[in-house]
């Protein structure tokens, strides 16, 4: 009686153990396959505008606003350039992915912080290009000093002014909440498609002013992860790349970002996954005070990792036109006195390759 039960047991146990296994071994299957392959269904840009079908997908915005949402953002959003959005896109796609960014060799045989440190706060402090028409918070005159420097370039030789010009210019601003809005409202009132992601605001989404909208939404350097967070399908984290492909959008004139340390892991995931090639000017605050988020090593390889990432920018045509030093800011580097750094600077850079 008593062997029987406890035959009748195990054998439940086992079976028990047995579901568990194929449960995990399903989930990493799925989770594997989820990441090696390029997602062709996200490749193919959605056939109604790509704002509107995100905030479709968008779990938590009620259906009755939804329905305003894309009948107020289908004059703006689109720009009924998603046939061939869609087919660049196609194609970058097949493009292989990179895992690791080229690093450059050591400044100094002696792998020296102070060496790496001359290195990189000489490159960061010299324009590698002359920009005669700049525009700083979206202005171009100077009595805009209180505020922090966001400054793009726009000279005939470069695309921006045309786009600008012939109303078809996109703004994507990458924040965290803390910014005046200085740059975005000007950049839209100058007729630039502005789309804000801070995952601070209270809704979900926002129709700011004309030709501006504010997405409550993180970008980050990698999506969510499908096997850990199932149910957590509405979260507002999401690499750019993914954002792009939603939206439906393939160039974007000017990326400014200010992602108080996140920067580094943001610009290495756009250089590895090719995002970098379709964005015509990049405005960024950089911040020296620590390595930033998920940048581990000692300090000189920190600072040849920076250096690396900017490197790989100017092997892909990007050139500094402007770069500031925050004075208000702490001036330290690494969490020390090196050199006079400053723990922030904002750099512009054009891509060449966009005239
Ligand atoms: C930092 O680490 C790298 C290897 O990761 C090493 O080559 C280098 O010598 C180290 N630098 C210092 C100053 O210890
Ligand atoms: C750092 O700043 C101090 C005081 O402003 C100055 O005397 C010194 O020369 C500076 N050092 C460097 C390396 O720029």
């Amino acid at each position: 009686m008593l062997w029987r039960e406890l035959r009748l047991r195990w054998r439940t146990c086992t079976l028990r153990l047995l579901a568990l296994c194929l449960a995990a071994l399903f989930c990493t299957h799925f989770s594997v396959e989820h990441k090696a392959l390029p997602q062709p269904g996200l490749a193919v840009a959605p056939k109604e505008s790509g704002v509107e079908e995100y905030h479709r997908r968008l779990g938590d915005v009620p259906i009755k606003r939804q329905v305003i949402y894309v009948r107020r953002s289908s004059k703006g959003a689109s720009h009924g350039k998603q046939g061939a959005d869609a087919s660049v896109l196609r194609r970058d796609n097949l493009q292989s992915a990179r895992w690791h960014i080229d690093l450059q060799p050591w400044a100094d045989p002696s792998h020296s912080l102070e060496e790496e440190a001359r290195r990189f706060l000489h490159y960061i402090s010299k324009s590698q290009i002359i920009c005669s028409h700049l525009a700083t918070n979206g202005l171009t005159d100077d009595n805009v000093y209180s505020m922090k420097p966001w400054t793009v370039c726009l000279d005939d030789k470069f695309s921006l002014a045309h786009q600008i010009r012939s109303k078809q210019c996109r703004v994507y601003s990458l924040g965290l909440g803390e910014d005046a809005n200085i740059f975005e409202l000007n950049m839209a009132s100058e007729g630039c498609e502005v789309h804000r992601f801070d995952p601070s605001i209270p809704s979900a989404y926002i129709h700011e002013a004309e030709r501006l909208w504010h997405h409550r939404l993180s970008v980050d350097w990698r999506d969510p992860n499908p096997a850990i967070a199932p149910h957590r399908l509405h979260s507002n984290t999401k690499k750019l790349k993914t954002i792009l492909n939603e939206f439906g959008h393939w160039k974007i004139d000017v990326l400014k970002a200010d992602m108080e340390s996140a920067e580094w892991k943001i610009l290495e995931n756009l250089i590895l996954e090719g995002i970098i090639e379709q964005i015509g000017q990049l405005v960024l605050e950089i911040h020296l005070h620590w390595p930033g988020f998920e940048v581990s090593g000692n300090d000189s390889s920190v600072v040849r990792f920076w250096y690396s990432l900017f490197k790989e920018l100017e092997h892909k045509d990007f050139k500094l036109f402007y770069t500031y030093k925050d004075l208000s800011k702490p001036q330290m580097f690494l969490k020390k006195n090196i050199l006079n750094a400053s723990s922030c600077y904002t750099l512009s850079w054009v891509n060449t390759r966009w005239t």
